[in-house]
C-alpha cells in the first residue's frame, strides 16, 4: 500500500504520519503541502519525497492519499484525488455539509474507490465491548444516550476559529458525539432541538448541545465545544444499568480503558486491553483497499452512509439551533 500525504498539518506531524510511516504493509511515498520549506521538513523526518499538492495526485506510484487540510478544503481535494484514481482517507469531518459528503460518496462509488474519514475512535475495540454488554442484556432496554466532546479554548490563530476554513465547534468536535450516536443507535436519527453559543463578532459556533431521537425512540443528548475543561465520553442508559465510557474518542495508544456499568446496588468495572486506534484506522483502511470492490462492500457502504448521515445531522443542527451570542474572549 503506497500512501501519499496531502497537508503539512499539526495532526499529520504529531500523530498521523509517525503512525502511517511505521504501520506494517504501508509505505509512505511522498508528502505535499503549500510551503516547499515545510514540506521538505516533513519529507526529511518521515523519509519520503516532497511534492507539490497537484503533482502528488498525478503520481502513478500511489494507491491512496491521506488528506489533512482544513475542513473547508476536504471536498475539493478529496474529489481531485478520487478523480485521479486514488483511494482516500480524509481527516474528519469528511466535508462541511451533507451535499458535499454525498458528492464525494457518489464519486468514490462510481470509481470503485475506498473513501473513509479518519474517525479514529471507530477503530477502538472498547465500542465492541459496549455492543457485547448491550447484546447480553446487561443494560436492559436502552432509552437514553449522553455524550460529549469538549476541549478548552484553543490558540487564537487556530484554524478552528476561522469559519471560511470549516471552523466552529460543531464541525470540529460536535461530529464525534454525533458519530457515536450513529454507531450506538443506528441510522434514522432526527434532531429534536439544538442550541449553539456563537461568537458575537461573526457568529462562529464555540459550543453547543443537541437532542436527537432514534427511530425506536431512544433520546440522545450531545454536547460539544471549545469552552470547557476536557471531556470525551458517552453513557448509554437502560432500565437495568448505565454504561459509561470515559475517554471515548481519544484514548491514547497505551491507555487501558475502563467501562463502568452501574446497576442499582452494584458497580462493575471492565478494564480492557490498550489499543492504538489510529494504527488500526490506517491498517483497516489498507486492508479495505487490498480487498477491493469498495463500491459494493457492505462495510464500505455502511461507512459511507454513516458519513453522510452525520453531516445531515450537522445540517439539521445548524438549521434548528437557537443561537446564543457570547462576547468574544479578549
Ligand atoms: N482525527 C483526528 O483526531 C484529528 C485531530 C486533529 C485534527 N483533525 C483534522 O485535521 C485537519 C487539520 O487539522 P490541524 O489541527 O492539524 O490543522 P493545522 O495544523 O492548522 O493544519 C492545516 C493544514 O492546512 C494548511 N492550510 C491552512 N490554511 C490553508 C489555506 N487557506 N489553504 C491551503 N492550505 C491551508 C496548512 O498549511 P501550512 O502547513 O502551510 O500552514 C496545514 O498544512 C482538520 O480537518 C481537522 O478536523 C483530525
Amino acid at each position: 500500500m503506497r500512501f501519499g500525504a496531502l497537508g503539512t498539518s499539526s495532526i499529520a506531524w504529531r500523530r498521523a504520519l509517525p503512525t502511517l510511516a511505521s504501520a506494517p504493509g504501508i509505505d509512505l511515498v511522498a508528502v505535499a503541502g503549500r510551503s516547499p520549506e515545510k514540506t521538505g521538513r516533513f519529507a526529511a523526518r518521515f523519509g519520503c519525497e516532497a511534492s507539490a499538492p497537484e503533482a502528488l495526485l498525478e503520481r502513478d506510484d500511489l494507491d491512496a492519499v491521506y488528506i489533512s487540510l482544513p475542513t473547508s478544503l476536504h471536498h475539493a481535494w478529496t474529489a481531485e484525488a478520487l478523480r485521479a484514481g486514488k483511494h482516500v482517507l480524509v481527516e474528519k469531518p469528511i466535508a462541511v455539509d451533507a451535499a458535499e459528503a454525498r458528492d464525494l460518496v457518489r464519486l468514490a462509488e462510481a470509481r470503485d474507490l475506498v473513501l473513509r474519514e479518519n474517525f479514529m475512535f471507530l477503530h477502538h475495540p472498547q465500542h465492541s465491548a459496549v455492543a457485547d454488554l448491550l447484546a447480553k442484556g446487561r443494560l436492559g432496554e436502552p432509552s437514553a444516550l449522553h455524550s460529549a466532546f469538549c476541549i478548552p479554548p484553543l490558540p487564537p490563530d487556530d484554524i478552528r476559529y476561522v469559519a471560511e476554513l470549516g471552523g466552529g465547534a460543531l464541525l470540529d468536535v460536535g461530529v464525534y458525539p454525533l458519530r457515536a450516536a450513529c454507531l450506538l443507535l443506528g441510522g434514522g436519527l432526527r434532531v429534536a432541538g439544538a442550541t449553539l453559543r456563537t461568537r458575537a463578532s461573526d457568529g462562529l459556533d464555540l459550543s453547543g448541545q443537541a437532542l436527537l431521537v432514534s427511530p425506536s425512540g431512544v433520546l440522545a443528548d450531545i454536547g460539544f465545544g471549545f469552552e470547557h475543561s476536557y471531556r470525551s465520553s458517552y453513557s448509554l442508559w437502560g432500565d437495568r444499568a448505565r454504561l459509561t465510557v470515559d475517554r471515548a474518542f481519544t484514548p491514547p495508544p497505551a491507555y487501558q480503558p475502563t467501562l463502568v456499568l452501574e446497576e442499582q446496588d452494584h458497580v462493575e468495572h471492565f478494564t480492557l486491553p490498550a489499543a492504538d486506534q489510529l494504527r488500526r484506522c490506517f491498517t483497516d483502511f489498507a486492508e479495505a483497499v487490498r480487498t477491493g470492490g469498495a463500491a459494493s462492500a457492505p462495510e464500505e457502504i455502511r461507512r459511507r452512509d454513516d458519513a453522510v448521515a452525520c453531516m445531515e445531522l450537522v445540517d439539521a443542527i445548524r438549521e434548528q439551533a437557537l443561537r446564543v451570542p457570547v462576547a468574544d474572549r479578549p
